[in-house]
């Protein structure tokens, strides 16, 4: 795939959509990452809360913060010339009240330039959806395994569930949605949730046939060591490719050969 040469908006995706065109997303953290993501001409980049994870470490994206949301995707935005760029809202910055919710969502539009939030449930946040699409920010809805519930689900669980994936589907759908990512679904139940929406589904681990995929970057480039989801193909090893320049250098410093001539003025 090539770059991408016109910006990519939610009419863009409309359009993909009704034309059986694939979508294809995947996270970013920051502004290299960004700019390769950029010239792999993907259509969305997700600036997702899984950071707490692949770049903080942590367990879960539970203690991820508006703050640093807001700084990372600055950092992407920045990086991002036709991609569209979406802020993932984190834990607890929409669930307490009507209000910081739509104030927290305009804050990824006006301080992080993004153009668009995404937030994790179905039914229950529908009015947060609306109120924000209201307020002029495109929402990406996020329904099925949502990582902000991992104590409700009792862990990174597939959900099965079909009536009740059905209706946040199209709930979130009617409350405005841009577009729904559908997470640890079974790909049957993701494939008719996709046929009967007008609006994008964009998949991860939800098999093939939503109208588009999303990774995580370090997942599918190989920097994250810890466990991999069946859902996730890893593409390159960079991790094992870092490691090795790394061990490399070491030894061209600790055996005299670096710097070089050639590297000294
Ligand atoms: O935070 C994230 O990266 C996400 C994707 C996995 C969809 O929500």
């Amino acid at each position: 795939m090539s770059r991408i040469s016109k910006v990519v908006t939610v009419t863009t995706l409309m359009r993909m959509k009704s034309n059986g065109e694939k979508i294809v997303a995947v996270t970013a953290y920051d502004y290299p990452f960004a700019r390769l993501v950029e010239d792999g001409g993907i259509h969305i980049i997700l600036v997702g809360d899984s950071l707490g994870m692949v770049v903080q470490g942590r367990t879960s994206t539970l203690p991820v913060t508006m703050e640093e949301m807001i700084y990372h995707t600055r950092l992407v935005a920045r990086g991002a010339e036709h991609a569209m760029v979406v802020g993932d809202m984190p834990f607890m910055s929409y669930q307490a009240s009507m209000p910081e919710a739509v104030y927290n969502a305009g804050r990824f539009l006006k301080e992080g330039g993004a153009a668009a939030v995404k937030l994790e449930g179905g039914a229950a946040v529908c009015d947060r959806i609306r109120a924000m699409t209201e307020a002029g920010i495109p929402v990406q809805a996020h329904i099925g395994l949502t990582p902000q519930s991992v104590h409700q689900m009792g862990g990174f669980k597939v959900q099965r569930n079909e009536e009740r994936l059905l209706a946040d589907a199209l709930e979130v759908e009617a409350a405005g949605a841009f577009s729904v990512v559908l997470e640890g679904i079974p790909a049957p139940i993701a494939a008719k949730i996709t046929a009967q929406l007008k609006i994008p589904t964009i998949g991860i681990g939800a098999g093939p046939h939503c109208d588009g995929q999303v990774l995580v970057l370090h997942d599918m480039l190989g920097l994250n060591d810890r466990h991999q989801p069946k859902f996730v193909k890893q593409y390159a090893r960079l991790g094992e490719q870092a490691r090795e320049a790394l061990r490399q250098y070491a030894d061209d410093v600790q055996n005299g050969t670096f710097p070089g001539p050639e590297h000294c003025y």
